[in-house]
């Protein structure tokens, strides 16, 4: 039984002021042992919020960290940097960084190598286009983004890892993948994974969706079988966040 996972990802929004506001009010509706709840903050917000949850379930993770060990790379986070901030997992590739920073998928392996190395567990991000859907290769392209995300990854880390399935068309737009649809991808996820591993990795591996999920959809998509929680952009800076936490938990209980 895989645990469910909903995750934060605040993007560049929040002021260490506000961020500390927000995790204040937030603290007590999402603490909650039997969802994993994660909320991945940009770097300057890591060790307010750390401070904050210290003590509960709430894990804190980071958007995006750079693979080498250390060195001249102004501007970078390492993986050392984070731990010793207190990061437990990190948002590698998503289409953001993608689209603006020119982040490919052998990139992103390097990060996902990098992070698994220290412990910390990668939060690895695929996703369509939307003339790649009205293609009809969505499947196509998330195959290759996983087989490449995953190059040289041993079935033991790759079944710690966490694979988000965000259709590009879906982030910021208000408009959500029906459960079908995000069901359909995320198993295929773990088809994929079958065939690059074998049946237990594909079995542990957890499978988030996100893209415009909030308070209203968010039970239809979380009682599909193979989405085991949330990425959540918007919806994760305001006290709705507490309401889809909720509905995992719902989900957990059922
Ligand atoms: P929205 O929930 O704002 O659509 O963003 C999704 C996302 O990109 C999470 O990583």
């Amino acid at each position: 039984m895989r645990k469910k996972m909903i995750a934060g990802n605040w993007k560049m929004n929040m002021t260490p002021s506000k961020a500390k506001e927000l995790v204040t009010l937030l603290e007590p509706s999402i603490d909650i042992p039997d969802v994993d709840v994660v909320l991945c903050v940009p770097a300057i917000d890591i060790m307010p919020v750390t401070d904050i949850v210290k003590g509960t379930n709430i894990k804190v993770g980071a958007e995006n960290m750079y693979y080498e060990e250390k060195g001249a790379y102004t501007g970078e986070l390492s993986a050392e940097m984070l731990t010793d901030a207190g990061v437990s997992y990190v948002i590698l590739g998503h289409s953001e960084r993608r689209q603006y920073f020119h982040e490919d998928d052998a990139i992103i392996n390097k990060k996902i190598k990098k992070a698994l190395e220290h412990n910390i567990t990668p939060i690895a991000c695929c996703g369509e286009t939307l003339g790649q859907r009205e293609c009809n290769v969505t499947l196509n392209v998330i195959r290759k983004q996983i087989q490449e995300m995953f190059e040289g990854i041993d079935a033991f880390d790759a079944a710690d890892c966490i694979i988000a399935y965000e259709p590009i068309w879906a982030i910021g737009t208000g408009k959500v993948a029906t459960a079908e649809q995000a069901q359909e991808v995320c198993h295929s996820i773990r088809e994929v994974m079958k065939d690059l591993y074998d049946n237990i990795t594909a079995d542990k591996v957890r499978v988030l969706y996100g893209g415009s999920m909030n308070e209203g959809n968010a039970l239809s998509l979380l009682t599909q079988p193979d989405i085991d929680g949330g990425l959540i952009g918007g919806a994760s800076l305001k006290m709705e966040f507490a309401k889809i936490v909720g509905s995992a938990h719902t989900n957990v209980a059922v």
